[in-house]
């Protein structure tokens, strides 16, 4: 793996990259690093169209116009985790999908290898939750060709490692909160991570989804329990049956329908 631009982070009072010449991960993989950029998923961008490879990221000690799902801001100071993927996985954009999933997985072993006492769940489709509360946040955005193809996606993931908000909408903390080593700064964790995904990136590529859907269901938070899922304009309420071969969540409604939600915010009932 190439690390470029190295900041000093020494300047920011902070430990976060001190000492940090290289990360150790595969070679496939190029870090960019950056002091403060607007959105990591827009330098990514950047990059992607000049033709960088499957692997490149872009990561930032922290972001002025950091985006969360459905348009919503993701606060970012200096001490989280900010970094976007560039993926060119070669397969559909509704395939592609799935690796919002995969993402997660990746979190959710990186953060029990950092500390085996953390019992991370995950929340549909893609956050993960420590003691019911949110860590992180994945942001996947795609770019189609000519021909309405997948180009490339850019998975986004901001993780809490030492803020959280406290006015989100689904309650929020942090890795040292919940009682991460505070000396473990962003790049062991983006390293941690990168190792984490590699594996289950190569799995869902020969394999495709079904292994990656039962490994992310096995975590799944609030599985056989009631839910609410907030979509623009209604609140659904029901029970969380499974998510399908797809990824869509499915719902066995309290008026008995079943329903099938590819996008949505989920509440737990207790
Ligand atoms: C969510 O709403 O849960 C998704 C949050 C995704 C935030 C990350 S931080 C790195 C990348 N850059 C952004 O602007 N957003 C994503």
């Amino acid at each position: 793996m190439v690390l470029q631009s190295l900041h000093q982070l020494y300047l920011l009072g902070n430990d976060i990259m001190k000492g940090t010449s290289s990360l150790n991960t595969p070679t496939t993989y190029t870090v960019h690093s950056r002091e403060e950029v607007g959105s990591t998923n827009d330098e990514v961008r950047l990059l992607a169209e000049q033709g960088a490879h499957d692997g490149t990221i872009v990561w930032a000690l922290r972001q002025s116009a950091g985006r969360g799902r459905q348009g919503r801001t993701w606060v970012s100071p200096v001490g989280n985790l900010y970094f976007s993927l560039l993926l060119r996985p070669g397969t559909s954009i509704a395939d592609a999908a799935n690796l919002s999933f995969v993402a997660s997985l990746a979190l959710s072993d990186a953060i029990r290898k950092l500390d085996n006492n953390l019992v991370p769940r995950l929340k549909w489709p893609n956050d993960v939750l420590i003691s019911g509360k949110k860590v992180s946040g994945v942001l996947l955005e795609s770019k189609a060709d000519k021909i309405g193809s997948l180009d490339y996606l850019i998975m986004g993931i901001g993780v809490n490692l030492t803020h959280y908000p406290e006015d989100a909408r689904y309650p929020a903390t942090s890795l040292v909160e919940q009682g991460l080593s505070n000396k473990i700064g962003p790049d062991k964790l983006l390293e941690t991570f990168i190792n984490s995904f590699d594996p289950w990136y190569k799995l869902w590529k020969k394999e495709g989804f079904p292994n990656v859907r039962s490994a992310w269901l096995d975590q799944a938070h609030g599985l056989g329990e009631k839910i609410y899922v907030r979509l623009p304009g209604e609140t659904l309420s029901g029970r969380f049956i499974t998510i399908d071969k797809d990824g869509a969540l499915d719902l066995d409604l309290d008026s008995g329908k079943q329903r099938l939600v590819t996008a949505g915010d989920v509440f737990f009932a207790s």
